[in-house]
């Protein structure tokens, strides 16, 4: 398998109610390595620039307000198929959706306020770690 690299976000609904290290040690649990970790306040512009894929959606006001509301904490994962095996970790958008046992189903309760952002394709993991790290603020990498 893949040795590949994604990018978590910590929002600020699970920063609030102080679950980073219990959401951290899902990932170590699950095999996945943080390489990279920074505590950010987003501001406006950033957070729009994050999400520019969704800026024509109705929820995007919403989601940039919600996202620039407190600190969060933008880390990149790294192991054996770590996209897809993040996305698994976070369980479904909706955490009503959620299967349980997901971060998303434990630690969040509506689909605005939903505890974490995942990498959904290798293709944004890579614009997605790009857009919060230098290479050098990473781990090195090891295979
Ligand atoms: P999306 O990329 O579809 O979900 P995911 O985070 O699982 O990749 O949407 C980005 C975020 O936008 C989502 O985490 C929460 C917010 N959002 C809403 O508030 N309402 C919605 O109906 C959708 C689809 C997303
Ligand atoms: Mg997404």
């Amino acid at each position: 398998m893949a040795v590949e690299r994604t990018l978590s976000i910590i929002k600020p609904d699970a920063v609030a109610k102080n679950i980073i290290g219990k959401i951290y040690k899902r990932f170590e649990k699950a095999g996945l390595k943080i390489v990279g970790s920074r505590m950010i306040h987003l501001s406006q512009e950033k957070a729009e620039g994050f999400y520019a894929e969704h800026k024509e959606r109705p929820f995007f006001p919403d989601l940039v307000a919600f996202m620039t509301s407190g600190p969060v904490v933008v880390s990149v994962l790294e192991g054996d198929n770590a996209v897809a095996l993040h996305r698994e970790l976070m369980g479904a958008t909706n955490p009503a959706e959620a299967a349980p046992g997901t971060i998303r189903a434990d630690f969040a309760q509506t689909i605005d306020e939903n505890a974490v952002h995942g990498s959904d394709s290798p293709t944004s993991a890579a614009r997605e770690i790009d857009y919060f790290f230098d290479e050098a603020e990473l781990c090195p990498r090891t295979r």
